[in-house]
């Protein structure tokens, strides 16, 4: 099992509306210092609007977010997100959307050199640094987005379902390679999908979001070791696994409770 560590995020009895639709009511839950929570739900369910929370981008109408113990007002500069939809500049190339950040942090000149060109051999995009966003498949525009955000070095890094917009036969190497990455420098990590196998596949544990509005339904610990590598997915302890969050979102059992 991996050691969740201090608790660097914590989610207490949030609660989000859009005019009259309440799409967050007191939804609370915890991530440790190098912790990888996977929060997975419906379509249209808050996954979104709970990961914009905590990046300081929407503001709660009740409850309180906390970043090693710092209220969240405003994104904070020890936040970084990965969106679904990659979010690259499209009139920057590849190196400047992955060095922006640290531009505007007026970081010096030989450190961003450093830091992108460690980011970029991370993420497996050496050779495409003068490439424009359109000229990438959308897993590279994944993986630029990747690097832009660890390229941060963040304490919490969100991902808001990085591979649903990713053909499946890269969405699986990618998954791995996270995992990888992960593996070489542990942090805490949210890890919004929808999708059941994924949500267990990356995180120590699984928060399962619905109803409407949404709230925790069930916390699954997943006892799988790390590193994890293309076989634990066949294993007994994954499918029991994805068996019960299955269950905890569409037959409405309890799970174990945040
Ligand atoms: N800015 C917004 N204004 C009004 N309604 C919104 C806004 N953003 C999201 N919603 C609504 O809130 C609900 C949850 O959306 P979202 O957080 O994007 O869900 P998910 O990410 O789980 O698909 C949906 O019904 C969506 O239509
Ligand atoms: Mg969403």
């Amino acid at each position: 099992m991996n050691d969740p560590g201090e608790a660097r995020l914590v989610v207490e009895n949030a609660e989000v509306h859009y005019g009259d639709l309440k799409v967050l009511a007191d939804v609370s839950l915890k991530v440790g210092s190098s912790e990888v929570v996977s929060i997975v739900g419906p379509s249209g369910c808050g996954k979104t609007t709970l990961l914009r929370c905590v990046g300081g981008l929407t503001l709660l109408d009740g409850g309180e977010i906390r970043i090693d113990g710092q209220v969240v007002d405003k994104p904070l500069p020890s936040v970084s997100m990965v969106f679904q939809h990659f979010g690259l500049f499209p009139w920057k190339n590849l190196w400047n959307n992955i060095a922006y950040g640290l531009k505007l942090r007026r970081v010096p000149g030989e450190e961003i050199e450093r830091r992108v060109v460690e980011a970029i051999v991370l993420v497996g995009l050496v050779g495409f640094e003068k490439s424009y966003p359109h000229q990438l498949s959308g897993g590279m525009q994944q993986r630029a987005g990747l690097a832009r955000a660890l390229v941060m070095e963040p304490k919490l890094l969100l991902m808001d379902e990085p591979f649903s917009a990713i053909d499946a036969q890269t969405r699986e190497q990618l998954q791995f390679e996270l995992l990888r990455i992960w593996d070489s420098r542990p942090t805490a990590m949210m890890f919004v999908t929808h999708a059941i196998d994924e949500a267990v596949l990356m995180g120590d544990r699984v928060v399962v979001l619905a109803g409407r509005p949404a709230h925790v339904r069930a916390v699954r610990k997943v006892d799988l070791p790390r590193p994890r590598d293309r076989k634990v997915v066949s294993s007994p302890s994954f499918i029991n696994l994805r068996d019960q969050v299955w269950h905890d979102l569409f037959n409405q059992q309890g799970g174990e409770g945040a």
